[in-house]
C-alpha cells in the first residue's frame, strides 16, 4: 500500500505511505488520485484530509524513480495536484516533520493546510540544479509573498513550519506534540460546507515596486550562483508569478524546468547526489553485514594529520587517546587541537561549552598500555615503512582482540603493513585528507585480507564522522593520489615546454579547480612530492618527471611553510606572487633540455592535466581498485577540489565524449614526453563502443 484510504465520519483521510519519506512515486500518486476519486464518489464524505505516515508528510519526488520513465508517468505530480485543486470537496493537507519539494507543491494545491511545529518546509530543487517544476514557483509566492518565497526557492533551505505561522501558507499551526490528525479532521469538518473553495492559484502576489526588487535579486543571485544556471532561473520563474497570469506562469515554469533538466550543471549535481549514495555500497559486503561497535578511539601520532583525525572522533562524541613518542610532540599536538577549536569558537560556530566538552573527551599518552582497550586505532606517524612496521608490531601485541587497526598512509602498501600483525583481517586503510577535520573525503583502503565486517564498520564510521567514504583497493597512491600523480607530471612537463606556474594554475582554476597544482604544492609542501620521487627513482626508475620541482626543492623553497615555493607569499595575505628566480630557473631548465619554449594554450593545459588523470582512472577502474566510475568522481569532488558543476573527472570525460578525449590524447602522444599518453585499454574499448564511464 502506498497511500491508505479511511473514512472518519464525514471526512476521508488519505495517508501517503511510501517509506522512508513518502516520496511521490508512481504507485503513491496513483493511490492518492484514486483516494480523491473515491471520496468524491462517496456522498457521505464531505471533506478530505491528506497526510503522511511515519516520519514525513512527503519529501517530494521518489528518488528511486529518478531518471526512470515512472517519474513522469500518469498520473504525474501535475495531474495529482490538479485533481486535488479541482476537487469539489475541500482538501486539507495535514503537515508534519518533512514537507519538501513535490510534497510542498502538493500541499499548495490543497484548499487548506494545517501543520505541527518543527516541520521542515522547503523547495530544495535548486540543490540538484533544478527548480520546483509542479507549480511551486507560482504558488509559494502567492502565500508567502515574493521576497520570502524567492529566498526559499533560490536557496533550497528548509524553514521550520512555526516560523511560517501567520502566513497564508498555513490555516493553522497547532501545538507541538498535539494530535495532528484529530485536529485536521476537526478542521475539515468545520470547513466542509464553506464555498467557494479557496485556491492558492487565485491569490495575487502583491509587492510594491516588484521590478526593483527583482532586479536587485537577479544581481545578487548572479554573483552567488557562479557557473550554476538554476538559481537565476528560479528568480525568473518566481518573477513570472508577479508578472504573468497563473496559467502562463505555470507554463513558463515547466519550460524552464525542462531546460534545466538538460543542462550539464544539473546533470552533474544529480550525478554527484547519486554517486554519494552509491559509494557506501560494496557488492560483496551486503547491507546487513555486522559492524563492530566503536565507542573508544586511539590515534598514533599527533602531527598534522593525527590531530585532525582525533578532532573528527571528538566531534562525533567518541573519546580519543592520542599517543606520541615524545612529550613535547604530544603537548604541541594537543595545543593545536585546542587552538583549532578556539578559532571555531571565535568564528561563532562552536560554543565555549561545547569546546570544553570535546576537549574533555581527549587524553594524551606516551604509553601503548593506555590505548589497549580502544575499539579502533588510527595510525598517522611518518610516511616510512620502517616506522609503520614498529608501530603495527606494537599495536598487534597490545590491542584488545577485535580492535580495528587503521593506517592513514597515503602511498604505502597496506598489505605489507597488515603483514606486520598476526591479524591482517583487522587492518584497513583510513586515508583522511588535509585538513582532516575539514575535508569530506575518506578513502577507505581495503587490503587483501581486510574483514568484511571491518570494511562495513569503516563505511558506517565514515557516515558517523560526516565523511564521504569511498572504497579503494591497494595500489601506490590509491585512487586519488595515483591520479593526481599524472596530473602533477603533466604540470611539470608544461613548465619544461613553455608555461609558467601562474599560467598553469590560472588555466585550471578558470576551468573550475579550487586551486592549481603549483599553489597546491606550495600549500601541501613541495618536499612531500620530492620524497616520493626519490623513492620512485629507486622503485620505478622508468617513470619520468620534470626536474623543475626537484630544482625548486634544492633552492630550499618547500612552499608556504618555508616562506615560498613556486610563488612568494606575504604575511597575512594568501595571494601567490610569482618569483623571478623560480621562473628563471624554469626557463633555464628548458634550455638545458634543449627545448625551445613555446606559447601553450589554456585549452592544452586543461586537457593535459585532466585527461592524464582520466586515463589513469581508466586503469584504476579496470584493475578493480575503484568499484565504479562514480566513486572516482566522488574522490575528486570531495577531496581534490574538482569543480562540482563538471561532475568529477569521469563524468566530465563522458560529457566531452571519450572518443574526443582519446583523439586529444593521440595528439599529445606525438609531443614532448609523449610516452605518458599510452591510452588505457578500457578507455579505448568504451570510446570504440560509443559509451561513457558512467553509462
Ligand atoms: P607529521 O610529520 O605532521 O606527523 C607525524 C607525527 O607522528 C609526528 O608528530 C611524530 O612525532 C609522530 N610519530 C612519529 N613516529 C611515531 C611513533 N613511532 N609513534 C608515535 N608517534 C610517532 O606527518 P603527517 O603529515 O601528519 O602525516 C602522517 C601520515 O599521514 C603519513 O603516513 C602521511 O603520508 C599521511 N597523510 C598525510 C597527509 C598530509 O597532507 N600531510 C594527507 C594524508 C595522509
Amino acid at each position: 500500500m502506498t497511500a491508505e484510504y479511511q473514512v472518519h465520519g464525514a471526512v476521508a483521510v488519505i495517508t501517503l505511505n511510501n517509506p522512508p519519506v513518502n516520496g511521490l512515486g508512481l504507485a503513491t500518486r496513483t493511490a492518492a488520485v484514486q483516494g480523491i476519486q473515491q471520496a468524491l464518489a462517496d456522498a457521505a464524505v464531505k471533506a478530505i484530509v491528506i497526510t503522511g505516515a511515519g516520519k514525513a508528510f512527503s519529501g517530494g519526488a521518489d528518488i528511486k524513480e529518478f531518471n526512470s520513465p515512472k517519474a513522469l508517468a500518469e498520473p504525474s505530480l501535475h495531474t495529482l495536484i490538479a485533481t486535488v485543486e479541482n476537487s469539489t470537496k475541500p482538501v486539507v493537507a495535514a503537515i508534519h516533520t518533512v514537507c519538501m519539494g513535490g510534497g510542498l507543491e502538493l500541499a499548495l494545491g490543497c484548499h487548506y493546510r494545517v501543520a505541527l511545529p518543527g516541520a521542515q518546509i522547503a523547495l530544495p530543487e535548486v540543490k540538484l540544479g533544478l527548480l520546483p517544476g509542479a507549480g511551486g514557483t507560482q504558488r509559494l509566492p502567492r502565500v508567502l509573498g515574493l521576497e520570502m518565497a524567492l529566498n526559499m526557492i533560490v536557496s533550497g533551505t528548509p524553514v521550520a513550519s512555526e516560523k511560517l505561522a501567520g502566513t497564508a501558507l498555513f490555516d493553522a499551526v497547532y501545538e507541538a506534540g498535539s494530535d495532528l490528525l484529530a485536529q485536521a479532521i476537526a478542521f475539515a469538518d468545520k470547513v466542509a460546507d464553506a464555498r467557494p473553495l479557496p485556491k492558492v492559484r487565485e491569490r495575487k502576489v502583491d509587492y510594491p515596486n516588484h521590478e526593483a526588487f527583482l532586479q536587485f535579486s537577479r544581481n545578487t543571485v548572479k554573483a552567488m550562483a557562479g557557473p550554476f544556471p538554476a538559481p537565476l532561473e528560479c528568480v525568473e520563474t518566481v518573477a513570472a508569478s508577479v508578472t504573468r497570469k497563473f496559467e502562463d506562469g505555470l507554463k513558463f515554469e515547466r519550460e524552464r524546468f525542462l531546460h534545466l533538466m538538460q543542462t550539464t550543471e544539473s546533470k552533474a549535481l544529480r550525478h554527484a547526489f547519486f554517486a554519494e549514495r552509491v559509494a557506501s555500497k560494496v557488492p560483496d559486503v551486503p547491507a546487513d553485514t555486522p559492524v563492530r561497535s566503536i565507542k573508544q578511539a586511539a590515534v598514533i601520532g599527533a602531527g598534522t594529520m593525527g590531530g585532525g583525525i582525533a578532532m573528527n572522533f571528538l566531534n562525533a562524541g567518541i573519546p580519543v587517546v592520542l599517543l606520541e613518542t615524545r612529550q613535547e610532540a604530544l603537548d604541541k599536538g594537543m595545543a593545536t587541537i585546542r587552538k583549532n577549536y578556539d578559532n571555531t569558537v571565535k568564528k561563532g560556530k562552536l560554543t565555549a561549552e561545547k569546546l570544553e566538552q570535546r576537549m574533555a573527551l581527549l587524553t594524551g599518552t606516551l604509553a601503548y598500555a593506555d590505548i589497549a582497550q580502544a575499539d579502533i586505532v588510527v595510525e598517522a606517524v611518518f610516511e616510512d615503512m620502517g616506522v609503520k612496521e614498529t608501530v603495527f608490531r606494537q599495536l598487534d601485541s597490545v590491542m584488545k582482540p577485535g580492535a580495528i587497526l587503521a593506517s592513514n598512509t597515503s602511498t604505502l602498501d597496506l598489505n605489507r603493513i597488515a603483514s606486520f600483525t598476526s591479524r591482517p583481517q583487522d587492518v584497513i586503510g583510513l586515508h583522511f585528507f588535509s585538513p582532516a577535520n575539514v575535508m569530506k573525503l575518506l578513502e577507505i583502503v581495503r587490503g587483501a585480507q581486510t574483514g568484511k565486517d571491518v570494511l562495513a564498520t569503516a563505511l558506517a564510521l565514515a557516515k558517523k564522522l560526516k565523511k564521504t567514504g569511498v572504497v579503494s583497493g591497494v595500489c601506490d597512491g590509491f585512487i586519488g593520489n595515483r591520479m593526481i600523480e599524472q596530473y602533477s607530471r603533466q604540470a611539470g612537463f608544461l613548465l619544461d615546454e613553455g608555461a609558467l606556474p601562474e599560467q598553469v594554475d590560472q588555466a585550471i582554476e578558470k576551468f573550475g579547480f579550487a586551486m592549481g597544482p603549483f599553489r597546491m604544492g606550495d600549500l601541501a609542501g613541495n618536499d612531500i612530492g620530492w620524497a616520493i620521487r626519490k623513492r620512485r627513482a629507486i622503485e620505478s626508475p622508468e617513470i619520468t618527471y620534470s626536474r623543475s620541482a626537484d630544482l625548486l626543492c634544492e633552492m630550499g623553497r618547500f612552499g608556504q611553510k618555508t616562506g615560498g615555493g613556486w610563488y612568494d607569499y606575504k604575511a597575512g595575505d594568501r595571494k601567490a606572487y610569482p618569483n623571478e628566480q623560480v621562473n628563471a630557473m624554469i626557463v633555464q631548465h628548458s634550455a638545458q633540455l634543449g627545448i625551445t619554449r613555446r606559447q601553450i594554450s589554456d585549452q592544452e593545459i586543461v586537457e593535459r592535466l585532466v585527461y592524464s588523470m582520466v586515463n589513469e582512472a581508466a586503469h584504476i577502474l579496470e584493475e578493480g581498485i575503484a568499484l565504479r566510475a562514480s566513486d572516482i568522481d566522488m574522490v575528486y569532488l570531495t577531496g581534490y577540489g574538482f569543480p562540482l558543476f563538471r561532475g568529477g573527472p569521469m563524468f566530465y570525460a563522458d560529457t566531452v565524449g571519450l572518443a574526443n578525449v582519446l583523439a586529444a590524447m593521440a595528439q599529445y602522444a606525438r609531443g614532448y614526453q609523449g610516452s605518458a599518453w599510452q591510452p588505457a585499454p578500457l578507455l579505448v574499448k568504451l570510446a570504440g563502443e560509443g559509451k561513457g564511464f558512467n553509462s
